[in-house]
């Protein structure tokens, strides 16, 4: 049957469809069992919680589901070097910025305080819970990481955004790699070259991955139904990963305005832009990370341009001033037709048998 391959083998899954893992609140418990109880991998994106918000979410997720999940974390979570920006740093950001809080009526925040990286508290969370797949982006944790989930029995998956990031996954030893096209909604997590410089397409990044390696690669960015489905796996893919359709869904953490312009005109429209979190990632178009095209350098590092931002895409939220706040999705979009995760799955699936079986 088209749904047995190398992934769902070494994932202990029934269909090879993976649920992407959101960061930034946007994944739930509910979303990540209801596609592991349809037979996929539920994934939870886990880069913004405290190694013990990790042990709560996992323990939630085990009461939730007996099968395979995935919990998902930043290799890389910060760009600012020593975690801190200079006052120079913060008064440009501020300088550019100031309109838009002037427009939302709310004053400047203050520079946002140091930030310290969480991964290795956070890394060590996953091996003390052994969740039975743990996938990251940003980069490859440590050999010592690697051997120690290898001996945990937890699967490793890596993303890749160029055929140099795959074949470095590879020589780690990883399980499987996903290789995430532009297309995608959320963040460009590459890691080797700016993600300005890694903008391969899915269908393109996928073959190239398969024709160079030996590790099962997953198909993640543009692939919302079964027809994507089918036709990342005849390119060769050994499952899928969708994300901008399951954000979608009811049971995402995405708030209902958020939900609402992904089934909306305004879903015609993405862009990969810096301005919302100092990191390039793909959401709906939006007047704020139009007029700043060309300013980028003077957005602070991430995550600093986010904490500095979350007064503003507050106070932008509260007035629905839509065109100010980041409305994270990928291309596909405006294909989207489910609400219910569950049903997704299911026309995913029957989708994908049709045109596989037939
Ligand atoms: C809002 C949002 C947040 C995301 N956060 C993460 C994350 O924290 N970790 C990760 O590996 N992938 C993340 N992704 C990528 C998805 O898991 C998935 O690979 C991607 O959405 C697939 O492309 P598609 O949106 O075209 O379906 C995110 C995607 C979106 C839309």
């Amino acid at each position: 049957m088209w749904y047995n391959t190398k992934a769902t083998e070494i994932l202990g899954i029934d269909f090879p469809i993976m649920q992407g893992p959101f960061g930034g609140g946007l994944s739930t418990v509910e979303l990540v069992a209801t596609v592991s109880n349809a037979g996929g991998l539920g994934g939870y994106g886990a880069y913004m919680l405290s190694a013990e918000e990790i042990f709560e979410t996992n323990k939630k997720i085990k009461a939730s589901t007996n099968k395979p999940y995935n919990i998902n974390l930043w290799v890389s979570d910060t760009d600012a070097p020593s975690g801190a920006v200079t006052d120079e740093q913060f008064d440009n950001a501020a300088k550019i910025f100031k309109p838009y809080f002037d427009e939302a009526g709310i004053p400047l925040p203050e520079k946002p305080a140091p930030f310290r990286s969480r991964f290795e508290n956070q890394v060590q969370s996953i091996l003390d819970i052994r969740p039975p797949v743990f996938s990251f982006v940003f980069g490859i944790p440590s050999p010592d990481v690697l051997t120690q989930c290898r001996k945990l029995g937890i699967k490793t998956i890596g993303a890749a955004t160029t055929l140099d990031e795959g074949i470095v996954l590879e020589s780690a030893g990883v399980d499987m790699i996903i290789g995430s096209g532009f297309e995608a909604g959320g963040h460009r997590p590459s890691f080797l070259s700016p993600a300005e410089k890694s903008t391969t397409g899915t269908f393109v990044l996928l073959q190239l991955l398969k024709e160079k390696l030996k590790t099962p690669i997953i198909a993640a960015g543009g692939i919302a139904n079964g027809r994507g489905v089918a036709a990342a796996m005849m390119l060769g893919a050994e499952a899928a990963q969708v994300g901008t359709a399951f954000l979608a869904c009811d049971e995402s953490g995405a708030l209902p305005a958020h939900r609402k312009m992904l089934f909306s005109e305004a879903s015609k429209y993405t862009m990969l832009s810096r301005v919302f979190t100092g990191r390039l990632g793909r959401g709906i178009s939006s007047r704020l990370a139009t007029d700043l095209i060309g300013k980028e350098k003077h957005f602070l590092p991430f995550p600093l341009q986010t904490t500095f931002m979350s007064s503003l895409r507050k106070a932008a939220l509260d007035q629905q001033k839509w065109d100010m706040v980041l409305f994270w999705g990928g291309q596909i979009a405006p294909i989207l037709k489910h609400k219910k995760a569950s049903e997704l799955m299911q026309s995913i699936i029957e989708e994908a048998s049709a045109i596989m079986d037939s």
